[in-house]
């Protein structure tokens, strides 16, 4: 297997964890603002919690779900604009857990192409790999979800498509896996297959010590 020297990109999911949102979530962001660097590293927080990019400059804070719309009688909606005006460039989008239908992610892919808003478009399997790398977002996102929130990680579960992804993807829009992800080596794994990073939740938030492991995860940088 070679090695790949290149840097991850790390995207931590906070999803709705409840020492990830509200008030707690802002401790958490004092620890992961001490890492010597930031490169690479992106914190998707529940809406509720975006506007702390206001006070924590230096993360890259991206949001969990963003809708098509723009401003306007749209209840409910998270814009890409409302994003924006706080500072916030980016967010995931059809995450397993908030999935949305196929017309949806068209048009808010395409709007953000033109809104210079990066989003991190996640999958499911193979078929929408190839269905949706055609838009070009920013990401695909692969996530098996059998393997969300549990111990076997993608890298090691899903080589295979992990390498048939990267080639469907062929450098146009970056790869990132995710599910199961807990150690540098299933960082460096799945580099080696053809991701440029990770997509990673309960690994770092679940953690005794989330700081602790993203750095781990960083590997010498
Ligand atoms: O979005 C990341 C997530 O779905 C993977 O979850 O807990 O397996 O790292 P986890």
């Amino acid at each position: 297997m070679k090695y790949c020297y290149m840097e991850p990109d790390i995207l931590i999911n906070f999803k709705h964890y409840e020492n990830a949102v509200g008030y707690n979530v802002e401790k958490l962001l004092q620890d992961f603002e001490s890492l010597d660097s930031q490169n690479g590293v992106y914190y998707c927080l529940s809406p509720l919690d975006l506007r702390l990019q206001r006070e924590f400059p230096d993360l890259k804070i991206y949001g969990q779900h963003v809708d098509s719309n723009g401003f306007g009688a749209f209840t409910g909606s998270i814009s890409m604009e409302s994003m924006k005006g706080i500072g916030i460039n980016g967010s995931l989008l059809n995450h397993s857990e908030r999935r949305i239908p196929s017309v949806e992610i068209n048009k808010t892919v395409k709007r953000s192409l033109d809104m210079d808003f990066k989003i991190v478009l996640c999958v499911e399997n193979l078929d929408e790999v190839k269905k949706y790398s055609v838009l070009e977002p920013e990401y695909i996102a692969y996530e098996p979800p059998e393997l969300i929130g549990g111990d076997i990680s993608v890298s090691s579960a899903k080589p295979d498509i992990i390498e048939k992804a990267a080639k469907i993807c062929d450098g146009k829009t970056k790869l990132l896996v995710g599910a199961g992800v807990k150690n540098r080596h299933d960082v460096e794994t799945s580099m080696d297959l053809g991701a440029a990073g990770v997509l990673i939740a309960s690994g770092i938030i679940r953690n005794a010590k989330p700081i602790n492991m993203l750095v781990s995860l960083m590997g010498n940088r």
